[in-house]
Formats: structure tokens, sequence, C-alpha cells
């Protein structure tokens, strides 16, 4: 299949274009590369740099007529979101919809959105689709706005979805410079002999899922026209100060935390129930979080 993937260019969405090239797909990418980075993608994967905004992406659908599309540019930085909340909305929402009429101009056969578990809120235990939304974060807003845009477009025309809401991904290419994920943060300052700073007790609980796992996700619900969504994430739970120490038992130096006031719209609990990926999809995380680490220490190691 031709799959458009927004946001290709960025952590996630480049391991998605690998895995869509190891399954015999043709991805063609649309970012704006505020955060992604050219080198992340084969060169001989096309990159439209444009924003997902705009009224240019109606002529990246022209020209590549894809059959799919897989939504993954978003504005993410948090920052950015409680300082400019209209960022997240122009982005997030705004983008989708117009993803949303060009798919429906297009007849395209798939449209797969990345969502999150911050449209969640905060809960107590196990969380699955039937859990209650009500975000907490500007991120988190924007996100439930843009998966019910989704579900209307489905609904008013029939636009094919699905709505993936994932936990914390970690692994090789994600930010550490600034707000990005707590497992590349960790890793950078410790192989830089830095403290790493925790925000708030260091108690709150996330549910880390390998990137290449999610990849393996998106790439399945390409050909399923089940029109739903999943919760993807390991159901097991770690907290921040329990990475910290098993990143600590690798890693071992001369550092120890810094703990400093949490942080604005920060959940406390976060553990996602798979079941319903693999019963439809038949999908399950295959990468535990010990090898998981180990292989973005080791790509960490080579990059810094
Ligand atoms: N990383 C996580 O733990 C996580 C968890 C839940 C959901 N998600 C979602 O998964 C998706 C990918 O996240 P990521 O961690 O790879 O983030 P990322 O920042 O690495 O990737 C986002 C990509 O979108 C691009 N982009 C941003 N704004 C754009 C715009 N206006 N127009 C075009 N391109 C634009 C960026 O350049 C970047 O390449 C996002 O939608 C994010 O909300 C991520």
């Amino acid at each position: 299949m031709k799959v458009l993937v927004t946001g290709g260019a960025g952590f996630i969405g480049s391991h998605v274009v690998e895995w869509l090239i190891h399954k015999g797909h043709s991805p063609v990418v649309l970012d704006n590369l505020s955060s992604g980075k050219r080198d992340h993608l084969p060169d001989s994967i096309p990159i439209y740099q444009i924003d997902v905004a705009s009224d240019e992406v109606k002529n990246v659908f022209k020209e590549e007529q894809p059959d799919a599309v897989i939504h993954m540019a978003a504005q993410t930085d948090i920052t950015t979101s409680i300082l400019h909340p209209e960022e997240d909305i122009r982005t997030n929402v705004l983008g989708t919809i117009q993803l949303l009429s060009c798919a429906k101009e297009y007849n395209i056969k798939q449209f797969i959105f990345s969502s999150s578990c911050a449209v969640y809120g905060d809960h107590k235990g196990l969380m699955n689709e039937q859990t209650p939304t009500s975000p907490i974060s500007v991120y988190g807003v924007s996100k439930l706005a843009a998966e019910t845009y989704i579900k209307l477009f489905y609904q008013l025309f029939g636009v094919p979805y699905t709505i993936f809401r994932y936990g914390n991904v970690y692994g090789p290419r994600q930010d550490s410079s600034g707000e990005g994920g707590v497992v590349a943060i960790f890793i950078r300052n410790m192989l830089l002999k830095q403290d790493p700073i925790i925000y708030g007790s260091g108690k709150q609980t996330r549910d880390f899922v390998y990137v290449q796992d999610v990849a393996r996700a998106n790439e399945k619900a390409l050909t399923s026209a089940l029109n739903d969504t999943f919760t993807i994430g390991s159901s097991q739970t770690l907290s921040i100060n329990d990475l910290y120490h098993l990143l600590d038992g690798k890693l071992p130096g001369n550092y120890s935390p810094v703990y400093k006031p949490e942080k604005d719209g920060d959940i406390q609990q976060c553990v996602l129930d798979h079941a319903k990926a693999t019963k439809y999809l038949n999908w399950t995380p295959s990468v535990t979080m010990h090898s998981g680490l180990d292989e973005t220490i080791n790509w960490m190691k080579k990059t810094l």
C-alpha cells in the first residue's frame, strides 16, 4: 500500500516508516521537521516538508494518491502546550481535520491516528478503551478533540479509522535534549554523568511500550477495517523512581536523582490494558523493558 505518514521524520514515525518498508509497503512522509529529522529516514523516502494544517496538504494527496494515512504529526512539546495552547489546537486538531477532509475526498482506505493515554486524565488501576476520558492537559484535550473528529468523519462520510492510545513510548531516536521521554532523558543524563531530575515524588507510574511494538501495531491496522479505538501499552506499570533504579543498575555512576515540584498536567498513574488490541489486531508487545532499555542505551551511546 502507499501510505502517507505524517510526522514520519519524528521518533515513532521514523520507526513506522522503517517497519512499513520491511513489510513491503511504500511510505511517503509529510513532516515540517519542527522536531523530526531528515536523517531519521532512508534517502529513498520522499518527504514533503510542509505543515499538516496548511492547504499544501491537498497537493500532497493529489500528487501521491495514498491508499492510507498514518497520522502522527503533532505538537508534543509540553512547554509550548502550556504557553501557547493554540499551537496544540492548530497542529493537533486543525491539522487532523485538514487530513480528514483530504482522506474523505480521496477515498482513503484507512486513517490511523496516534492518540495518547493523556485523554484519560488521572485514573487508578488498569485503563482500557471503556475508561471515561477526562484529560487534565492541553495536549490531552487536543488529542481527544482530534479523536472526536475522526469518529465524526467516519459516521458522516465513512472515512475508515483506527485510533491508538499509546502509553509512554520509548526507544532509539527519542529526543533527549529537551522535554522528550523520561527514558531518553535519564539515559542521556547518566551517560553524561549528570543528576537526573524527577518531577514530583517519583511514585507516579507509567506504562512503557517499546517503539517497534508501536510501529507493528500501526502496520497491523492498515489492513483492518475495524473503525475502533485501541489502547497500546505493555499492561505493566513502572514508577519513575523504579525506572531510575533500573537504569542506574545498567549505567552505574556517581549520580543521584534531584527532586523538583511536579509539573502541571502530569498524571499520577498509567497502566493500559491491551487485551482488545490482542483480540482484534493480534497485537501484543514483544520487547521486554530490559531489552528495550538496552537497545536504547546502545543507540544513545553511538549518538552522544
Ligand atoms: N512518544 C510518546 O510517548 C507518545 C505517546 C502517546 C502519543 N504519542 C503521539 O505519537 C505521535 C508521534 O510522537 P513522537 O513521540 O514520535 O513525537 P515527535 O515529536 O518525535 O514526532 C512528531 C513529528 O511531527 C512533526 N510535526 C510537528 N508539528 C507538525 C506540523 N504542524 N506539520 C507537520 N509535521 C509536524 C515533527 O517534526 C515530528 O517529526 C504524536 O502524535 C504523539 O502525540 C506519542
